[in-house]
Formats: structure tokens, sequence, C-alpha cells
């Protein structure tokens, strides 16, 4: 099946005063449509900056040096186009329309000056003018950008019906609503109400429900298995730290460390059998139900990515290691027709 995302030899480096951090290297795998894919591993691991790069939003000074990420865009079948080199007029139509995203922390996300209706209506509005400078928008003052999309009584409108749809109550009330006003699981609703108005086919969610409590957690992720039934989204590239909730929710799992990947494989097949040292060290620090069962933390640090050793970077803590692990890094290569490891004990 033809891949909705193919990302291939991504690399992105962060300049600093103390030298070059490689942040991702050589990263690659591919989402199909109709998938849930998981990317997961420790705090800094590059799952973010490897997902805002499909955005080209990484932060200053960080920039891609190599690689290429492919996205096959939805108005004209069997072409893609290579996000690493689209030029910002390209990228706006992608951005919101294509793929959308569902950050971290809902209250950094939504801007406390704007009503949550205005929020979503800006969201239509790039929809509909593409072509309209974002970043015009983003440096007018609020409350020009109020009359910008709430004069437009249509966008108003098709805010409340989306959020409607969402199983939002009294959808009427909420957007006139200001963010400090709703709760966390409600804000994050509205994030991913203003993700879904541009009818994007490839959600990004980067950990969108880590900062929810349980309850409100499983609402979310209800929601977004349910707008993938409703093929209202085609894929999604879901990021997170919890192994747990992967499991539950993804199709295919990614395992991370340091920049690099370390395997991909089918959920079930990982989560039975995990082939990378690191995955398996992930998989013990799952907390189990019974008290007698001591949970394992990962002996060691992540290494320091400005100066990394010219070996696997995660070698320093594995328990697995031989001698060719200490020199070179080990490439990601197919054990079998599902699944990619990056590990030179595995080939021994
Ligand atoms: N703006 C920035 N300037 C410098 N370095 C950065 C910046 N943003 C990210 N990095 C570095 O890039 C690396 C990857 O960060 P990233 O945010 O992708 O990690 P992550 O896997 O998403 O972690 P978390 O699970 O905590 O969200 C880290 O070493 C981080 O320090
Ligand atoms: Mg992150």
């Amino acid at each position: 099946m033809e891949p909705l995302l193919s990302i291939n030899q991504l690399n992105i480096q962060f300049k600093s005063d103390r030298g070059i951090a490689h942040v991702v290297r050589d990263v690659s795998f591919s989402i199909i449509s109709g998938e849930t894919f998981g990317l997961v591993g420790e705090s800094g691991c590059g799952k973010s900056v490897t997902s805002r790069a499909l955005m080209q939003l990484i932060p200053y000074p960080g920039k891609i040096t190599g690689g290429r990420i492919l996205f096959s865009q939805h108005q004209t079948p069997n072409a893609s186009i290579n996000i690493t080199n689209a030029s910002e007029k390209e990228m706006q139509q992608i951005r919101g329309q294509q793929i959308g995203m569902i950050f971290q922390e809902p209250d950094t996300a939504l801007n406390p000056i704007m009503r949550v209706g205005d929020q979503i209506s800006e969201a239509f509005f790039l929809q509909n003018k593409p072509h309209f400078n974002q970043r015009f928008i983003s440096f007018l003052p609020d409350t020009l950008k109020h009359f910008l999309f709430s004069s437009k009584k249509a966008f108003w409108d098709k805010s409340i019906e989306l959020l409607k749809s969402l199983d939002i109550p009294d959808p009427a009330n909420v957007v006139s609503r200001y963010p400090h006003e709703l709760s966390g699981g409600m804000k994050q609703r509205v994030l991913i109400a203003i993700a879904l108005a541009g009818s994007p086919s490839l959600l990004i969610s980067d950990e969108a429900t880590s900062s929810l409590d349980v309850t409100v957690q499983s609402q979310i992720m209800r929601l977004l298995g349910q707008l993938k039934n409703k093929k209202l989204i085609q894929s999604i590239l879901f990021i997170t730290h919890d192994l747990g909730l992967a499991s539950m929710f993804c199709d295919r799992l990614a395992v991370m460390y340091a920049g690099c990947m370390c395997e991909i494989g089918d959920v079930p097949d990982i989560f039975l059998k995990p082939f990378h040292p690191y995955t398996h060290a992930l998989l013990e620090t799952i907390p189990k139900k019974s008290f007698d069962t001591i949970m394992k933390p990962i002996p060691g640090q992540v290494p320091d990515l400005i100066r990394p050793s010219s070996g696997c970077r995660f070698y320093p803590r594995c328990t697995r290691s031989i001698d060719q692990c200490k020199t070179s890094l080990p490439e990601l290569v197919p054990l079998n027709s599902t699944r990619m490891v990056a590990c030179w004990n595995m080939r021994h």
C-alpha cells in the first residue's frame, strides 16, 4: 500500500555555544493510510522535533540537515511533496489543511485572550484562504483577529457544529468562552477541533493527553479512535511516553532513543517480543498490577547529543552489547516483513 507519509534518513541539528547537537539522526519510517502509528521513547529522544519537521516548524536554531519527508497529498493523488524542501507557500497549504497537529500543553497552545470560537474560526478562515499569509495573521493584534474571524458568521456556526460533532456539551456557549474558563479536558477538545478544522488526512498528536487525568484521557482517546473510525482523519501519528496507552491505541510502534530509531513493528509483536535491548528495558519500566513486582528503571543517563560516542547511542546503558556496539552506529534493518531493528547484537 502507498504510504501517506514516508520519512527517509531524516537528520536534524541544533547549533549552540557548546557545539552542534545531532538530535535526530538518520530516522526513517512510514505511515500508511488508515493506521495509527505510535512514536515512543524517553524524554528528549527527539519525538517532538521529528513531528515538527513534518510541518516545517522546527524551532530556531534547529535545522533539517538531511533526508526526505514525502507526503502524499489528498487533492492530487499519486503526487507526493517533499516537505523538507517545500516552499512556505506550499507549507501553508499543508499545515492544518493536510497535516493537523494537537500540541502537548493546551494552556500554551491556545491564545488566552481570544475566545475559543475565534480560534476555531481562524483555522476555518485559513482553510478557505490557504494563500493568506499565516505569518501576517500571527502579527495582527488580537482585537483585529477577532474582527476578521468572528465577522464571518459562517465560520462561527461551523465552529459550533464541529464542537457538537466532538460531543462537547452546549457548544454554542463554549465558543464564546475564553480558554481559562474551560477545564483541561475541554481545552484539549478545543485543540482537537482546531486541528480538525482544515480536514487533515494526517493528525499528529504530541502527548495530547499527558497533562490530563485518566478519565479525561480515556475520553480523548475514545474521541480520537472515533474520528479515525468515521474516516474524518486517515492516519494518526501518536506520540507518547505512555507505553500502555500506545499498546491500546496504536497499530504499529516506533521506538526512538537519543535521536535514533531503535525498532519498528506491529504493536502485539513489539510487546510480546521486543528485539532491541532499549525496547526491552522500556517495557520493563511499565508498572505491573501486582504489588510485589518491582519496577525496573533503565540505569544510566541519556547521552549528551553534542558529543555522543561513535558507536550505538544506547551502548553505555545496554546489558547485551558486543564489541561492535562501541565503535559503530547500527542501521535500522528489516528482520522480517513487519519488523525493523537497529542493533548489532541481533545480527549475530
Ligand atoms: N529549541 C531548542 N533548542 C535547542 N535544543 C532543542 C530545542 N528543542 C529541542 N531541542 C533538543 O532536541 C532534543 C529532542 O527534543 P524533543 O523535544 O524532540 O524530545 P521529546 O522526545 O519530544 O521529549 P519529551 O518526551 O520530553 O517531549 C533534545 O535533546 C532537546 O534538548
Ligand atoms: Mg516532546
